[in-house]
Order: C-alpha cells, then structure tokens, then sequence
C-alpha cells in the first residue's frame, strides 16, 4: 500500500513540479463549487493517476486541484470514493495518505450528511468535533505502515481542538451558523432504518454518513491536523416520516454552497 501510494505521488509531482500544497480539502459530494474560488495552477484527474481509486457515484467528479486560495498553496480534491463502491477502507483513504505525502500537513474533509439530532436542519454546518467509526472496518487494518505512523495510533483528539476553535470563530463572524457534533459513519450505500438512527442517536451521534470517519482515521495516524465539517442535507430516516432520496441530498448541497465556501475561505485565511 505505501509503495502504490508512492507511485501516486511519484505521477502526480511529475504534473506539479515543485507545488507543495499546505492544506488539503476533500470536497464531500454537491460540494464541488468551493473548486470554483481556487487560482488552479495543475488539474490531475484521479483516471491519470494509476492506483488511485477513482469515483463513481453521480454527483462526484475525480480531479485533484492545486493551486491558490486565499493566497494559500492548497490542494482540492473533487469526489472521493466509498467503501460501498467495493473498495476497501485502505483503498478508500489512499488519497488522504497521497496528499500527506505530497506535503498536506492539514485536511479539511467536507462532506454530506444525514441530521439525527432535532436541533440540526437540511441546509446546517455541522463541525465534527469527534466520530463513531465502530460501524466501519478501520482503514489501518493489516501490516501497519510505518512511514505514515504508529501501530496503535491515538484518537482521542481526532479534529484539532485549534481548527475547531477557528471555524467556530469564523464563521461567528461571518454569520453563518455552524452547530457541533458527532459524526458516525455507517457502510452504506442504503440508507439507514428508523431503528438504526435510533440507535445511533443512543450511541451519541448526531450526524451519519458514508465516507469521513475512515479518512480522519488515516489522516491522524498520519499526523495530520484535521477539520471535518459536514452538510446536512437530510434529516436521517425515521427523524420525518418521508423516505430519503439521493436526489434531496444533491439538491440541498447545491443550495447551501455560497456559505459553505465563504467558511472554507475564512478557515483556510487562519491557518
Ligand atoms: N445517511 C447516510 N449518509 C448520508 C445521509 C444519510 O441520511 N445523507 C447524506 N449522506
């Protein structure tokens, strides 16, 4: 796995040269307009780069973006790839392992997300303060690979107790309303019952999705800081009596893109 992710990197600093992005940005799904702030300097699609995994759901593309945001060296990566896809949580998470090596030493993972708690609305930020991954095979299973980190790696400070203090300040001041909570990931791709929000929401989660968790964990044990903010663009099954659709999903992702990218400025503007 190391020496595939090496061989990502080895093509894509062929394309960039002597770009070393600072932060990374994994945009989650709908959220793919923040790519239309960033001064692109390379485009990479994922296709070019043999190894990568490569995005197939629709609302995803797969590009990797550098460039400059808010005068800020970053890389943007549009679409990303679940498990339920059929790759497993190692392959899943070889673009965050990519972007760490080509010199990211901070990732802010976005993503779509269904509310469990009644407090949240379709249309809310949640900053993800911590994470229930039990439900998801941990993407560091298998022989641990030492050049990103340690075989038992600490999570009890997942997301940066710092970035979570900018993002909250930020966007105090700009005025967009960016509630807190924890993020749990399921397997997917169906939706979840009634009795597993419940059950969920019992475990202390307010928020569920497919994709982040798995990336947290691989980008911690790689040292990275991390920031996670999801997009309810649902309120999760059995919370309204109406079935889910992906179609809502992509359709409140787009409405709330304007903030969504103001915030993601403003955050990148502090670190
Ligand atoms: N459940 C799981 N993943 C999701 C949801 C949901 O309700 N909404 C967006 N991603």
């Amino acid at each position: 796995m190391y020496q595939k992710c090496l061989a990502c990197v080895k093509k894509i600093k062929g394309i960039i040269g002597d770009f070393v992005p600072e932060t990374a940005v994994v945009l989650g799904s709908g959220l793919g307009g923040f790519a239309e702030g960033i001064d692109v300097k390379f485009s990479v699609n994922y296709a070019d780069i043999p190894g990568f995994p490569v995005s197939t759901v629709k609302g995803h593309v797969g590009k990797l973006l550098f460039g400059f945001y808010n005068k800020k060296p970053i890389v943007a990566a549009q679409g990303r790839v679940h498990c339920y896809e059929g790759y497993t949580p190692a392959e899943a998470v070889i673009p965050v392992r990519v972007l760490k090596l080509l010199g990211a030493d901070t990732i802010i993972l976005t993503n779509a997300a269904g509310g469990i708690n009644e407090n949240l609305n379709p249309g809310d930020f949640m900053l993800i303060t911590d994470h229930i991954s039990f439900f998801a095979d941990s993407p560091l299973t298998g022989k641990n690979i030492d050049e990103f980190g340690v075989r038992f790696p600490d999570m009890s400070a997942v997301y940066d107790r710092k970035l979570i203090d900018i993002a909250l300040s930020e966007a105090k001041k700009l005025k967009i309303e960016l509630k807190e909570g924890i993020y749990a990931q399921v397997k997917g791709p169906q939706y979840e019952t009634p009795a597993e929000i419940v059950a969920l929401s019992r475990l202390g989660a307010q928020a569920v999705g497919m994709s982040t968790a798995i990336e947290a964990i691989a980008a911690k044990h790689a040292g990275m800081r991390v920031c996670g903010i999801s997009l309810i663009t649902n309120m999760a099954a059995g919370i309204w009596k109406k079935p889910l659709s992906h179609n809502e999903v992509i359709e409140s992702s787009e409405k709330a893109q304007a903030d969504f990218c103001h915030l993601l400025q403003a955050i990148i503007g502090r670190i």
